[in-house]
């Protein structure tokens, strides 16, 4: 299954029996990390912020979900994403690259949070039948065995394009071109709030009875600050995801020239905390199946928060940059070219035809990733209009 949302004023509460049992093996994986986070929490006094559960959840070296352990991406794994349907996605987005590595007359492009490198082959492979492959194609990766699981998926797909790969730690210190991310400020842990009649409380994660539990403490001064302007009422829960904003500037703040182009489900911020969404839109996925406890199955589920896009494009703008574009998924891939990709395929060949249309539903349909995932692109020294939203720019609604 791809991401799914939840819905306005529901949980979905996890139902055990409906979630497979995890093998011995990852219980034991699970147990591991368990121990990590509770010695960080005793060293604490008690309690860490969800931010820091989430972070050492999902990252945690060696330990953390995306840091170790099984498949997560495709059939095999926990959920679908658009680079793993197929390459139709990565096709799409090599237009806009195109364009804006000829604006710059060269450049590089960096990727963000690779997963299982289908995107930067498929993309690679398209830009090199275009004509127009970048000097560089950068990987900035905070998992070494995902970092592992990409070079394997370059090896197979493009080996001939290898030379061109190279994997970062950090972000280098200045960057020309196209910064893109699929499904990156999700998985970046966010801080999660209540907001009760003594104000808004800062949720922490504590162990007791044998169990990850929730504890509801002051907030910090910057998250009471932000959260308060938001006149939310009491008994509203939801998230707020520094760590993203964090990241978007310091993007901006390397960018030279460029854009970054980010791909992500998410809301502008009236709709995230719109007032019948009580309860946030924190989703863990398991073997497809998805739930809204990250206390559970520590280490074997993904946790993902929705994205605040006005928060996003806050932070890049308030850092020099400028909103190039916002708009929803379908409407994005139909301005890269979607459309005519789709009719230059051969309706003969059954297979490949068939395969292309399943894409371009799950990318395009409202019900699938159409309208609940989004794009935006800030960027610095580039020409408007930017590729893709020429027909359907909604960087009014943010
Ligand atoms: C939900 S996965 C998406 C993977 C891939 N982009 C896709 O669409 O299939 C999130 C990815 O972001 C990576 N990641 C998370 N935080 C990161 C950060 N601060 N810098 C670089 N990568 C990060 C994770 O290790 C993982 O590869």
């Amino acid at each position: 299954m791809m991401k799914s949302p939840r819905r306005n004023g529901q949980t979905a509460a996890p139902d055990p029996r409906a979630l497979p049992p995890p093998s011995s093996e990852e219980q034991a994986h699970s147990a591991r990390l368990q121990q990590r986070l509770r010695e960080e929490i005793a060293a604490r006094g008690g309690s860490i912020s969800f931010a820091r559960f989430m972070e050492l959840a999902l990252y945690a070296p060696g330990l953390g979900y995306y840091a170790a352990g099984r498949q997560k991406f495709g059939a095999p794994g926990d959920f679908i994403t658009a680079p793993e349907l197929g390459s139709l996605f990565a096709r799409c987005l090599a237009r806009p690259c195109r364009s804006i590595l000829a604006q710059l007359g060269g450049g590089d492009i960096l990727e963000a949070g690779a997963g299982s490198g289908a995107l930067a082959a498929d993309l690679l492979l398209e830009l090199e039948s275009l004509g127009c492959l970048p000097e560089r194609y950068l990987i900035l990766e905070l998992s070494n065995e995902l970092r592992d699981r990409q070079a394997e998926t370059l090896r197979r797909k493009a080996p001939h394009l290898l030379e061109h790969i190279h994997w970062l730690n950090t972000l280098p210190g200045s960057f020309r071109g196209m910064v893109l991310a699929n499904e990156l400020l999700d998985a970046m842990p966010a801080e999660r709030f209540r907001i009760t009649q003594d104000g808004v409380r800062q949720l922490h994660v504590a162990w007791q009875n044998d169990r990850f539990c929730w504890q509801e403490k002051p907030a910090d001064e910057a998250i009471r600050r932000r959260i308060e302007l938001l006149a939310l009422p009491p008994g509203y829960t939801s998230e707020i995801n520094l760590q993203a904003e964090a990241w978007v500037r310091s993007v901006a703040d390397v960018l030279e020239q460029g854009v970054m182009l980010l791909v992500d489900y998410g809301f502008p911020r009236a709709e995230f905390y719109h007032p019948q969404r009580t309860d946030g839109t924190l989703m863990c996925h398991y073997r497809h199946r998805a739930h809204d406890d990250p206390l559970l199955l520590v280490g074997l589920q993904d946790i993902t928060a929705h994205v605040d896009f006005t928060a996003i494009a806050e932070a890049g703008t308030e850092t020099g940059l400028s909103l190039l574009g916002y708009t929803s998924h379908a409407a994005f891939l139909i301005g890269c070219g979607l459309e005519q990709l789709m009719s230059a395929s051969d309706p003969e060949d059954a297979r490949a035809h068939l395969g292309l249309t399943q894409q371009v539903k799950k990318l395009t349909s409202p019900h699938e990733m159409g309208e609940l995932y989004k794009v935006i692109a800030l960027g610095r020294g580039i020409q408007e209009p930017f590729p893709g939203f020429a027909g359907h720019d909604r960087r009014g609604h943010l």
